[in-house]
């Protein structure tokens, strides 16, 4: 009997401690949400979103880790979401953050017109949007931060002109769902103009480029090689990534080398492609004065202080206070006293001593 007794007791004793383990391994599952429920309901803290629309770039991991020192620098909470070029992603990201309550989202919009949405549903729920980098169009966007990029633009047109001032000319662009792209464009072609007009230059090739993808402007470049049999002069590429796959091209034709290409975002591979002589330049952009900035911006938006600005800038709907930072031409001669003294890129990855 005691041992029945004994055995009931057991058998008791084991289902106890079965379901006291299934009860921690739930609270194992629990504390990554209790984290973002103690980071979302941290009532005194500035809850920032930042949302963007790829990492693909080098630039953009540095745009993320940047932007979110500095936020918890000044005191507050952030969550980065990046949508790998996905329109409706993008969406359900911004969606999914102004539901948790952030007090302000910042947005690298992936389309500049449908990201208009994202300003909609962010004021219906009172959060402010500062427009990160690209402009969102049509929408009554609270702020906008970038560069000057029509500035860009010019200055890799003034550049690549520095090496040849005639002849077939292809443009490289970026993706038109990003307000940027059409501004390099507009740009480039402001200071291009006056030579096509005098019949200097034919732009022989003028195409924007998908998702920004290397890979479609690589096979752009090589459309442009074969409508012209290769009498290609000079090459405008909206950005580094595409300036990698337009080289690549150019080196079917053992062109790479003996013609200009512009670039922008000083990443690595092109800086060592310019010390080597197969890119021109680069538009240095730095990261670190636009994400901190922004940081500051969004800590006083979400507590109603005064914000700095210095431009506004229309987006076809409203004249958006707006602070636009300066670019800056690189060359082979110019490495070391911008982007190495900025430390964006290190002598020892640039030139490998
Ligand atoms: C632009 C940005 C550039 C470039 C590009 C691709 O909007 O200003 O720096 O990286 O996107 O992501």
């Amino acid at each position: 009997m005691i041992f029945k007794k004994h055995r009931l007791l057991v058998f008791l004793g084991l289902i106890l401690i079965i379901l006291a383990s299934a009860c921690s391994n739930e609270a194992k599952v629990e504390p990554k949400k209790t984290d973002e429920v103690k980071l979302t309901t941290d009532e005194n803290k500035v809850y920032i979103g930042f949302v963007l629309d790829t990492l693909q770039q080098e630039r953009w991991y540095k745009d993320k880790e940047l932007f979110e020192e500095k936020i918890t620098e000044l005191g507050g909470n952030v969550k980065t979401l990046a949508a790998n070029g996905s329109e409706s992603v993008q969406l359900a990201q911004a969606k999914l953050l102004i539901e948790e309550g952030v007090d302000v989202l910042v947005v690298v919009p992936y389309n500049a017109d449908a990201a208009a949405e994202i300003v909609e549903l962010a004021h219906k729920a009172n959060t402010k949007v500062i427009s990160y980098d690209r402009l969102i169009k049509n929408a009554d966007v609270d702020y906008y931060i970038s560069f000057d990029n029509l500035k860009v633009g010019e200055l890799q047109a003034n550049e690549v002109l520095k090496h040849t001032t005639n002849g077939n000319f292809a443009y490289i662009g970026g993706a038109e769902t990003d307000n940027n792209a059409v501004l390099f464009r507009e740009g480039a072609m402001k200071v291009l103009q006056p030579q096509i007009d005098q019949g200097k230059i034919n732009l022989v090739y003028d195409k924007y480029t998908d998702n920004w993808d290397p890979a479609i402007a690589e096979k752009n470049m090589l459309e442009a090689l074969e409508q012209t049999s290769g009498e290609i002069d000079a090459v405008i590429s909206a950005n580094d990534g595409n300036a990698g796959g337009v080289v690549k091209a150019l080196a079917t034709n053992g062109l790479d080398g003996n013609i200009p290409v512009s670039g922008q975002d000083a990443e690595l591979d092109a800086v060592k492609r310019i010390v080597a002589g197969k890119q021109t330049m680069t538009v240095y952009k730095p990261i670190n004065l636009l994400a901190e900035t922004a940081a500051e911006m969004a800590m006083k938006v979400a507590q109603n202080e005064e914000i700095e600005t210095n431009n506004a800038v229309n987006n076809g709907k409203i004249d958006v206070p707006s602070y636009l930072l300066e670019p800056e031409t690189v060359t082979k001669e110019n490495i070391d006293s911008t982007i190495i003294k900025d430390n964006y890129l290190t002598q020892e990855e640039i030139y490998g001593n």
